[in-house]
């Protein structure tokens, strides 16, 4: 077997919630893949903690690995072992630390008789403290000639235009652009990895359809029950724009809105066309959000926050955004973008309606056998969670039967009684993966093997901030509505979008945007 080189990868955060709850499970799965290609590795779970400490830390976030389901439990210990064996916990606080690191892996790689292949940075800790450990590693930690270095970088990645292109000129003075890999990890979801898979797959059936002469509108919704308790901190700073529309709606978004380049496997033509879908944005106006706020959320701020009684604070947690794209393709196609905290539903989707309104209008209750071509067309990425509970594709079978690589996403079962946007499930085409995966062990690996399409370059996430800037600008002193949140009452918040206008209305959304329901 060739032997491909020793890869180090350096987790920094190694004992925080992300660390625990998703990385070392997605670095133990990386292991499992790809220690049998011939590939050498060694984890080094790193943080500010002393060692010992550290190292009884980080064991405890690595008691909880898990095995691939079909895995013997003795073969699933045997493997956790190995993985245990190749990770090592180090302080890192000074330069000297960081050329201990270094030292250390050069010793461990010439011991082992191997060639460095490359080295993995995982910057899972606050954005404050990338400067400077950008800085050690770029004048300390970079591997040996030949061999390459990868940084992963966590959001926020800055608050506005100006302060992500300050930390992008930082970050730029210490590492090529190559070499840093900015997760969203919205885009290691498996129905929004699929997105361009699947137009590209069934280029046919939607070359004369993805764009403004049949498709009505498109909703990307991001609904979260959960509220913003314990990171109140975090969010008065940042608000629901930022937090989930600047980076993962508009991720989804490009996705849908971008040509397709002819070779959807190269990361270079992929983000070439995503970038060139940025510049056709409409830019945004005032009146093109709806925000809101949870009632209880003021409160909750000034507990965690020890402001006085009289405090209200204006920062939103619901929003709603009206998108228009000035190209060809898509003039005249409302993109709407909904994300909030406290809602009725936990759900994610991207649902693309197309149009057959008109004609059914006139034709309902005129001619009974053509009332089949009247139920709505749509494809929907379902991102997950929701009533179906998994991620999910699904096309009506009144538009075509798409095509997906099946080994990887099989038909979804009907389920008796289970109804999806107004239509039972047996209404779509329905797939879902064979397999699930969580978003960052993929992300993971499309680092290792370089894979950029599914990282956030520095041209498009300024070119993202260029987009929701001044519409962050024009809102900060507008007072968000109060709606009461909580899984009764979410639905109360939502909005109505009629004569190009967006609106809150006090009925479930369902009922307001023409055609949700049906
Ligand atoms: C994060 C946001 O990026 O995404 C959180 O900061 C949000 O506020 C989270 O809750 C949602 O992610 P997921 O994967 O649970 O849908």
């Amino acid at each position: 077997q060739e032997l491909r080189g020793h890869v180090s990868i350096i987790l920094l955060g190694a004992t925080g919630d992300l660390a625990k709850k998703y990385l070392w499970q997605g670095l133990f799965q990386l292991y499992l893949d790809e220690a049998g290609n011939g590939h050498h590795f060694s984890f080094h779970g790193a943080a500010l903690t002393p060692p010992q400490q550290g190292q009884e830390l980080m064991a405890k976030a690595l008691e909880t690995l898990s095995c691939p389901k079909d895995t013997m439990p003795s073969h699933c210990a045997e493997l956790k072992e190995q993985f245990l064996q190749l990770s090592q916990y180090h302080q890192l606080r000074t330069a000297e630390d960081y050329q201990a690191l270094s030292r250390h892996i050069e010793a461990h790689v010439q011991q082992e008789g191997l060639q460095e292949a490359g080295r993995i940075f995982y910057f899972s800790v606050p954005a404050f403290a990338y400067a400077d450990i950008a800085r050690h590693i770029n004048s300390s930690c970079r591997p040996a000639p030949g061999a390459w270095l990868r940084v992963v970088l966590e959001k926020p990645f800055g608050h506005d235009y100006h302060s992500a292109q300050q930390l992008a000129t930082e970050l730029g003075s210490f590492f090529q652009e190559e070499e840093m890999f900015r997760v969203d990890h919205y885009l290691g979801k498996q129905a929004v990895a699929q997105i361009l898979p699947f137009r590209d797959q069934n280029r046919q059936a939607l070359d004369g359809l993805w764009n403004r002469h049949h498709v009505e509108r498109v909703e990307i919704i991001m609904k979260e029950t959960v509220d913003a308790e314990g990171r109140t901190s975090f969010y008065e700073e940042y608000g629901v724009i930022r937090d989930t529309l600047q980076n993962h709606l508009t991720e989804l978004l490009m996705l849908i809105a971008m040509e397709l380049p002819s070779d959807i496997g190269s990361s270079a033509a992929v983000l070439e066309h995503k970038l060139q879908a940025f510049r056709a944005l409409r830019g945004l106006q005032k009146g093109s959000a709806v925000l809101g706020q949870y009632q209880t959320y003021s409160g909750q701020v000034r507990q965690e926050l020890q402001k006085p009684g009289s405090f209200h604070s204006l920062t939103p947690t619901f929003a709603g955004v009206l998108v228009h794209m000035d190209n060809l393709r898509w003039e005249g196609v409302p993109f709407i973008l909904t994300s909030g905290k406290a809602l009725d539903e936990r759900v994610g989707y991207v649902r693309i309606v197309f149009k057959n309104r008109a004609y059914c209008a006139q034709s309902e209750g005129h001619w009974a056998a053509e009332q089949s071509r009247c139920l709505p067309q749509q494809i929907v990425f379902y991102i997950g969670h929701g009533g179906l509970g998994h991620p999910a594709i699904l096309v009506s079978r009144n538009l075509f039967r798409p095509s997906l690589p099946s080994q990887s996403w099989e038909e979804v079962e009907a389920q008796p009684g289970l109804r999806l946007f107004g239509r039972p499930l047996s209404d779509y085409y329905a797939f879902r993966p064979v397999r699930e995966w969580d978003a960052y062990s993929f992300l993971l690996s499309q680092i290792f093997h370089c894979r950029k399409e599914s990282f956030i370059t520095t041209e498009n996430l300024l070119a993202s901030w260029v987009f929701w800037t001044p519409l962050l600008d024009s809102v900060a002193h507008e007072v968000p509505r109060i709606y009461p949140g909580g899984s009764e009452n979410g639905h109360l918040l939502d909005f109505e979008f009629g004569g190009g206008q967006l609106s809150f209305t006090q009925q479930p959304l369902e009922q307001l945007v023409p055609g949700l329901a049906s």
